[in-house]
């Protein structure tokens, strides 16, 4: 097993839902967190609940849109910690819509946070680990980055690239610089990300599956990421594809 006592995360996403939860969870477990996002006020929150518990966190006000917001967050915690050895890439949005209704701004929107900010924070945090010879990244797939449903079009587009990046990223990173790659693929989490969908039919259709159906907790998916950091250290867990027991698709 390998003890992740004392080292050093960074949770993109950590305001909320999956990442707050998984911040927390690596906490737990003797993880110094830096806890990433726009809200700022959330992630004090989450920092308060992780020292109430024990733990040791670093707020970064990111946005995974803006490299520069990320070098200089990556900075502040290489400064305060010394490393980086678990990145977890897990900020993303998804408000559905049918295609006919040309909501471009949101596709766009999409691409932007989901592939373009994940390649964004893999690129600044990248070189520490390379430079310390080990390192564990995690990234926020999807089931919907495996099949394709009427509606997610762009969404699965954006997690279709998280999935061909982490395999490629694992094959390029693990035997040359010791880096384990982990792609993680919910299926649905009872989390803040169904608040974002504008369409209408979409967000009752959300609202309607909530109830015939006990979702994941965000607590979950925190646990199988933990139970992947610790797998001994020549193990790669590289898929988690982790559902509902009731998700019948
Ligand atoms: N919930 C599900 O059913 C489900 C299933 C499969 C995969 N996922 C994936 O899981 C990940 C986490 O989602 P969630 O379900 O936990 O939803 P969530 O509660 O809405 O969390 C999304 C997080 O992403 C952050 N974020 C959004 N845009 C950002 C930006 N430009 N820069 C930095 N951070 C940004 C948000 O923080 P700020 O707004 O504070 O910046 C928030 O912390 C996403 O990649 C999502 O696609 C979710």
């Amino acid at each position: 097993m390998t003890n992740i006592n004392g080292k050093v995360a960074l949770v993109t996403g950590a305001s909320s839902g999956i990442g707050a939860a998984t911040a927390l969870a690596l906490a737990a477990a003797g993880v110094k967190v830096g806890i990433a996002a726009r809200r700022t006020d959330r992630l004090e929150e989450l920092k308060a609940e992780i020292i109430k518990t024990g733990g040791e966190a670093l707020v970064i006000e990111m946005d995974v849109v803006d490299p520069a917001s990320i070098e200089a967050g990556v900075k502040k915690l290489v400064d305060a910690y010394g490393s980086i050895d678990i990145l977890f890439n897990n900020a993303g949005l998804m408000p559905l819509s049918d295609i006919d209704q040309f909501k471009t701004t949101e596709w766009l929107r999409m691409v932007d946070v989901n592939v373009k900010g994940l390649l964004n924070t893999t690129a600044a945090v990248l070189p520490q680990m390379i430079k310390q010879h080990s390192g564990h990244i995690f990234n926020t797939s999807s089931i919907a980055g495996r099949k394709v449903f009427k509606g997610l079009s762009v969404y699965c587009a954006t997690k279709h690239a998280v999935t061909a990046f982490s395999d490629g990223l694992r094959m390029e990173v693990g035997q040359t610089h010791n880096i384990r790659v982990t792609c993680i693929q919910p299926g649905a989490v009872a989390t803040e990300l169904y608040d974002q969908i504008t369409d209408p039919g979409y967000r009752q259709q959300m609202d309607d599956l909530a109830k015939q159906m006990t979702f994941l907790q965000s607590a979950d998916v925190a646990d199988t990421i933990v139970f992947a950091a610790q797998a001994p250290a020549h193990v790669n867990v590289a898929e988690l594809f982790v559902l509902p027991v009731e998700q019948g698709w």
